[in-house]
């Protein structure tokens, strides 16, 4: 039996994992439990994350613990006072952007954070201005780098690439953390935290008077969250439905044209997590079940010979003419940048949260480099000897 034929034979409405999608999670992910415990134990120290490569590497605990720690930041940088504590936070560490595939606002997140806990950066964005041309291979780039800086963040066009930097780096003496901010098609973690960051404002908002600095529980269960667009290829979607699966009584919707529909490793890990999800190859029908929806653009640029240009991406564009649909509640994300998939005419309505998720990237990659530095202990203990009352 192929994964293929494994995957076409099973319930495509709400699908349940059983004995049968066991057989599907062994041929897919023939690892023992010793091997991936030694996958992970790889990417930590002392029980802690330390390189940040793969989204699965955060726990309930660790992601609540992240937001809580996000809050408070944002809570402690809205004082003058308060931001100057956050600047002496990290004024003695240095960054190493090494981003070699386009970004903006990831690269520019990255920076403002590093603002924010007062932590220096340097940046490589171009290779051909690097010794790479005289040679030298990107792993002794690599090994050079992590010489001068104390973290190295990377968005890289090769998946994996941000695993093989770890082990590279745990291979040497001075060993450093590498952050992955994006590789290739399959992993993008920090977007996916700052997503989780911002479903947890959204679904906490109205249903709790419990603060997000010390909110602790499920948002989600109950709630469908809808992916739209190119799944197949976009990072974003596959970090986010990892992190998602964690949380139990939660509903995925994948919704696109078949040939971009979401990845079956992804659909075997919703399955192995009792997670409940469904299939779809349109959009217009579910727009009023949704609670929260997630629309991505086409990843064109990796295109081989233009197979794109034949699907009609239209048909899952979210537009004006479907906001009488909407949840009341409703939360509209995407991790731009966005083409004509979201209608601009759109950004006006209250469920449109896609520039407060660009602003929570920010305070989401400062709590994780206080994690990562270990200054989130001080961070709490001054937001609850000052700002907790
Ligand atoms: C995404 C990416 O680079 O994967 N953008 C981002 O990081 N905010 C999504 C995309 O490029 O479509």
């Amino acid at each position: 039996m192929t994964i293929q034929s494994a995957l076409s034979g099973r319930s495509k409405r709400w699908g349940h994992p059983g004995a049968f999608m066991q057989a599907v999670t062994n041929m897919l992910d023939p690892a023992t439990d010793a091997e991936k415990a030694a996958r992970f134990a790889s990417l930590s120290r002392d029980d802690r994350i330390f390189h940040v490569v793969l989204a699965q590497q955060f726990d309930t605990q660790s992601i609540e613990e992240l937001c809580q720690l996000s809050e408070m930041i944002r809570k402690i940088a809205s004082h003058r006072q308060g931001n100057l504590f956050l600047q002496t936070l990290l004024s003695d560490r240095r960054a190493m952007l090494y981003f070699i595939q386009p970004s903006t606002r990831t690269f520019m997140s990255f920076t403002a954070a590093s603002q924010i806990l007062g932590m220096g950066y340097n940046s490589v964005r171009d290779p051909s201005t690097s010794s790479e041309t005289k040679g030298e291979t990107e792993d002794d780039t690599i090994r050079v780098l992590s010489q001068y800086f104390d973290v190295i963040i990377m968005r890289h066009p090769v998946e994996g690439f941000a695993e093989h930097v770890a082990d590279i780096l745990n291979g040497i003496p001075r060993t450093i953390p590498v952050v992955n901010g994006g590789s290739g098609k399959d992993q993008h973690p920090t977007q996916a935290l700052l997503d989780i960051y911002t479903l947890f404002k959204c679904f906490t908002e109205h249903n709790t008077d419990t603060p997000l600095t010390e909110y602790s529980g499920n948002p989600f269960a109950g709630k469908t969250v809808g992916f739209v667009g190119d799944l197949k290829r976009g990072r974003t979607v596959r970090s986010l439905t990892y992190l998602l699966c964690r949380y139990p009584g939660v509903r995925l919707m994948f919704m696109s044209p078949p040939e971009l529909q979401i990845g079956p490793d992804i659909l075997e890990y919703v399955q192995r997590n009792g997670i409940e999800y469904e299939i779809c190859d349109e959009l217009e029908s579910h727009i009023g079940e949704l609670d929260a929806i997630y629309v991505t653009r086409l990843q064109d640029e990796h295109d081989v010979n233009g197979e794109s240009k034949s699907i009609d991406y239209y048909k899952f564009a979210l537009t004006h003419e479907m906001a009488g649909r909407f949840k009341a509640d409703l939360a509209i994300l995407h991790p731009l940048p966005r083409r004509h998939e979201l209608d601009p005419r759109l950004d006006a309505l209250p469920q449109a949260k896609y520039w407060g998720q660009v602003r929570n990237g920010m305070w989401m990659r400062s709590a994780l480099m206080a994690y990562i530095f270990r200054v989130d202990g001080t961070i709490r203990d001054h937001y609850r000897n000052y700002y907790a009352f």
